[in-house]
């Protein structure tokens, strides 16, 4: 016998309004947190489909008298105190305001009173990723951050969806869409980096303190959530291996050129498993085939790359940044909310592997840029230092008119491992001869 519930006309337990479900036909309802270049466009857009199932009711931001925004509907609210948003009946919390904290607090308390949350935090799920999944699990919410990884791209929900059925042991990407403007410009103007930061600066690609882009920590944030997503392990951004594109000269590209090759800001993280779980993993500036459908990313679009047992390489591209493009994937993971209302969706989940072993080494060929004070013995004294390690080398190019007191030429080295060759270079960076301290590259053949 099926046991009917009781219709007895008990008065219910009081639940929290947020955490009623949301009832066929009826809209979403979305307070968004975060009024900047992203809250906008998401606003933007959400207002001017009137018909589709999501409802934008609340707008919480500081100082909202230099916010609010008359073009917008006059059923949404406006307030500067989170603890509306909280009280409110909104369905889902869409967080935008950025940084660890406050967010973190206020998506937790968002997940804590039933709502769930759409966000585009890359430094947020990078660090706590797992643990606000898990809670949203415990909460039967859902937690959503498909735009906090190449903005508008769908990388993550292609990886997590439309690959789960593939065993993922490769993730490679063009993340930060900054360095990209940087390195492209560079390519194709030969300007200098410090030239080509300028311009991105003046375009409002690049922050004034353009660190967490040209050193590689906005990358390594979406890489770690790209690790956990696609390769299901957790790591910590502090383990990963992060290299500046400051050290790129216009000279780089010339010789890059030479050998049909370019520079790009390279993410890629390599899972092998065989008796432990190993991880290789860096975001560092790195030698491409000019070929390449990395190489053709142009300014400030984004690629993501997984490759997996069974599939081979997929490969996602587009705008990885800019207000409507990152609406575009924040508006997405509404819909999937909309659709199902069910329990978050095994994005990162909670029991993710650690990986026995971390570190940034690869066993690739690698390109060794010098400038030196010439004379003769330069490249025997090299040579004989690559060779105590067993490194070969595969080329040796230098083009004319550099003058004696800072000529330059490049090496490049066959396969070897990145460990060994520092070690090497330690050795080799200690020669009298140099000008500036020598640029390593690795190459990604592939
Ligand atoms: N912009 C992009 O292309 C892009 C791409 C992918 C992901 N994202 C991510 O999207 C999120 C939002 O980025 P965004 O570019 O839209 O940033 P933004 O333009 O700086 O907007 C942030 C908004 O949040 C408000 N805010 C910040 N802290 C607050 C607080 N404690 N209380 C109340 N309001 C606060 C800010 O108000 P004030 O104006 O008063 O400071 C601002 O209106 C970030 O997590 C970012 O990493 C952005």
């Amino acid at each position: 016998m099926v046991k009917s519930r009781s219709t007895k006309t008990k008065k219910p337990a009081k639940k929290p309004a947020a955490k009623k479900a949301v009832s066929a036909g009826a809209k979403l309802k979305i307070a968004l947190v975060g009024f900047g270049t992203v809250g906008r466009s998401v606003a933007k857009i959400l207002c001017q489909d009137t018909n589709g199932p999501l409802l934008l009711t609340h707008i919480c931001n500081r100082r909202i008298k230099k916010k609010k925004d008359a073009s917008l509907p006059k059923h949404i609210r406006w307030t500067e105190n989170f603890d509306d948003v909280l009280a409110s009946d909104a369905d889902v919390v869409v967080e935008l305001i950025g940084g660890l904290q406050p967010a973190g607090d206020w998506v937790r308390k968002a997940l804590r009173v039933g709502k769930s949350v759409v966000t585009a935090n890359k430094l947020l799920i990078s660090e706590a990723g797992p643990e606000l999944l898990d809670l949203a699990r415990k909460m039967g919410k859902r937690l959503e951050f498909g735009a906090s990884v190449a903005g508008g791209i769908p990388a993550i929900i292609g990886i997590q969806e439309g690959l789960a059925g593939d065993r993922l042991y490769k993730i490679a990407g063009i993340l930060n869409g900054t360095c990209n403007f940087i390195l492209t410009k560079m390519e194709k103007d030969g300007t200098s980096f410090d030239a080509a930061l300028k311009e991105a600066q003046a375009l409002g690609y690049a922050e004034a303190n353009p660190s967490a882009d040209v050193d590689g920590l906005d990358a390594r944030a979406k890489l770690v959530i790209l690790i956990q997503a696609g390769l299901r392990l957790r790591v910590r951004s502090e383990q990963i291996l992060c290299r500046s594109i400051s050290s790129i000269a216009a000279v780089d590209f010339m010789y890059a050129s030479s050998l049909d090759s370019t520079i790009r800001q390279i993410s890629l993280a390599q899972k092998e498993t065989n008796k432990t779980v190993r991880l290789a993993a860096a975001v560092q500036p790195a030698l491409i085939p000019a070929a390449s459908l990395m190489a053709h990313a142009q300014g400030s679009q984004n690629i993501v790359t997984a490759t997996g047992e069974f599939g081979g390489k997929t490969m996602f591209s587009g705008y990885g940044a800019g207000g409507d493009p990152t609406a575009v994937a924040v508006i997405s993971d509404l819909y999937a909310i909309a659709r199902s209302t069910g329990a978050s969706a095994e994005a990162l989940p909670g029991t993710a592997e650690v990986p026995d072993s971390v570190s940034g080494d690869f066993t690739v060929p690698h390109y060794l840029r010098f400038i030196v004070r010439d004379r003769p013995g330069i490249v025997a004294a090299l040579a004989t230092i690559l060779a105590k390690y067993d490194i070969s080398i595969d080329a040796l190019l230098q083009k004319p008119g550099f003058p004696h007191s800072a000529l330059s030429f490049v090496m490049t080295l066959e396969a070897c491992d990145s460990a060994v060759l520092n070690r090497a270079l330690e050795e080799i960076g200690r020669l009298d001869f140099h000008v500036e301290p020598p640029l390593c590259l690795p190459i990604f053949l592939d």
